[in-house]
Order: structure tokens, then sequence, then C-alpha cells
């Protein structure tokens, strides 16, 4: 999580996945639910060519069921299977060996044509920092949380592990950049935690957040926190703030715990399931 990208950080990056990326058969695209777009790295067409891939939608329990859906059905229209999980809770991670082993037939099946022995299907997971590489491979390999870093360009003993349907897997995730010159993606990526709340302003997240939900859905802002009605994010985090007891010097509202609290309510799921790029906007 505590990346601070810069040019030298991703060449390193992006060597060292490359180097991976010719161990395996299957590239797992490791995507935030809530964020299908804006999760992506913006090299990872051009760093996975034609290799087979997989889409993986993490975080599921925390984004809008209907727009999974769609971004599924998007992803595939566009040539690449998709399918979503919940790794915290180790749901629809069973799917992922096996459309691992689907994706990886045709190579195999070249390898032996090509008078060479069969060998298990490899894979590994490549990602931006904080979309759960490291619980998605906790969760297939059955272990517990170890952190597996987010450092770039750091390596360690090589390790495969051995998933259901014989499938191998890299047991270290590749660790790519986010898109973070694009503004809107940086404030999507802040308000869902990808970036640190010590690296963008968590008020500015917040207001964001907090003015995209009177857009989406305001009943799911009113109703937490028993706001008047509102039409427009202004004012919205002194008001959280008294409604929640949040006051700072002199018994004012403060407005950066008022941001904290309401950001860490919409990552906690409090608020609702919510998808922030829709396949619509695209
Ligand atoms: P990374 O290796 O890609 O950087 O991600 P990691 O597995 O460390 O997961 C990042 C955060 O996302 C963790 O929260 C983790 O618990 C949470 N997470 C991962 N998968 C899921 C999921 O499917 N559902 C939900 N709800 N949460 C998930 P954290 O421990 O609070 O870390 P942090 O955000 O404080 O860094």
């Amino acid at each position: 999580m505590d990346i601070q990208w810069y040019p030298g950080h991703m060449a390193r990056a992006r060597k060292l996945v490359q180097e991976n990326l010719k161990l395996v058969d299957v590239v797992i695209e490791l995507l935030d639910a809530r964020l299908p777009e804006s999760s992506r790295n913006p090299m990872i067409n051009e760093l996975v060519g034609a290799k087979p891939r997989l889409v993986v939608l993490n975080k599921f329990d925390l984004a809008d069921e209907e727009a999974t859906a769609c971004w599924i059905k998007w992803f595939a229209d566009h040539g690449l299977p998709a399918l979503a999980v919940d790794a915290a809770h180790n749901r629809g991670v069973v799917e992922v060996p096996a459309a691992v082993q689907r994706l990886a037939a045709e190579r195999i099946a070249a390898l032996v044509a090509s008078g060479r022995r069969p060998r298990p299907p490899r894979c590994m997971v490549v990602g931006i920092p904080n979309v759960g590489k490291s619980m998605l491979i906790n969760a297939l390999t059955g272990r517990r949380a170890t952190r597996t870093g987010n450092r770039p360009g750091v390596t360690r003993g090589r390790q495969w592990v051995r998933l259901a349907r014989g499938v191998e897997l890299l047991d270290m995730p590749g660790v790519l950049w986010p898109k973070f010159a694009d503004r809107e993606v940086a404030v999507k990526l802040a308000v869902t935690g990808a970036i640190r709340d010590e690296v963008y302003a968590p008020e500015e997240a917040a207001v964001w957040l907090a003015d995209w939900l009177l857009q989406h859905q305001p009943g799911a802002l009113i109703g937490r926190y028993g706001l008047e009605k509102i039409d427009h994010a202004g004012g919205i985090l002194e008001q959280i703030a008294v409604k929640r007891g949040l006051l700072g010097a002199g018994g004012r509202p403060d407005g950066l715990k008022a941001a904290m609290h309401l950001l860490k309510e919409f990552r906690e799921g409090k608020l609702g399931r919510f998808t922030l790029d829709l396949p619509a906007d695209r």
C-alpha cells in the first residue's frame, strides 16, 4: 500500500512482471470490482500481449451486483473472460483454477503436440496495490494471511504453489502502478483506499464521494447520517461532523474527522454496495 510510484519503480515493476510473465500460461488480472476500469494498470494490454488472461473482479461483496454482472459481460464482449470473487470471505475463488485450466488448455495441448511432456498449467496474479492480490493468493492456496508485500521490483525466490485442478500459481503477485495521472481515476482510487489518505487529501476524496452518492443514490448518504435533504456536497462534511459529534477545537465540526469517517464507512460497505465505474460511462 505504501508505494509512491516514480519512473524507476515503474520500470523495475514492469521488468519484473515481464520476466515472470514468460513463465506462465495464463495471467490473472486482478481488479477491484468497484473500479473495474480505474483499477487497471494503464499498460496491461501491452504487457500481457496475446497471452491468455483471466480478469478477476475482487471485493464483489462491496460492489453493486448488477454493475458487476454488466462488467463481466463487458469484459467477455471484449474477449476477456471475467469472474467475480470476494477473496476476503473465500467466495467465488474455487472458480479461478477451473477457469485458468480452461484458458491454458490450448497452450498445453500445443506443447504436447510438439513432442514435449505435458506440464501443469501455470498462472500468476497481477494488479495495482490494494486490489487484494495477497488476499486472493492466500484464499487460493488456503493459507492464512501473510503479506506478500507491495514493493515493486522486489524479487524473492520464485515458488510455485499447487492449486486445485493441477494448476500451479506463482507465489508472488506482480505489482503494477495505477493510472494515477488521470484526476478522476486518482480520486476514485483514493476513495477506495488504493491511494493512501496521506498522499491524497481525504477531504477532497470525501467530498467527491458525497457528491457521487448524491447523484447516484442520495438515500444512502442522507439515510446513514440523518442529513437534511441536500442536493450538493458543499458543507456536507460539517453536517456529518455535527451528526456524528466529530468536533475539533472550540467544539467546531471537524471536517477532516468527518471525511475520514465517511471514507472508512464507505470502504467497509456500511453505506451499501457501490460500483464507481460504470460500463455505460465508457
Ligand atoms: P494487495 O496485495 O493487492 O495490495 O491487497 P491485499 O490483499 O493486501 O488487500 C488490500 C485490502 O483489501 C485489505 O484490507 C484486504 O483485507 C481487503 N480485501 C481484499 N480482498 C477483499 C475482498 O474480497 N473483500 C473485501 N471486503 N476486502 C478485501 P486491509 O487489511 O484493511 O488493508 P488496508 O486497506 O488497510 O491496506
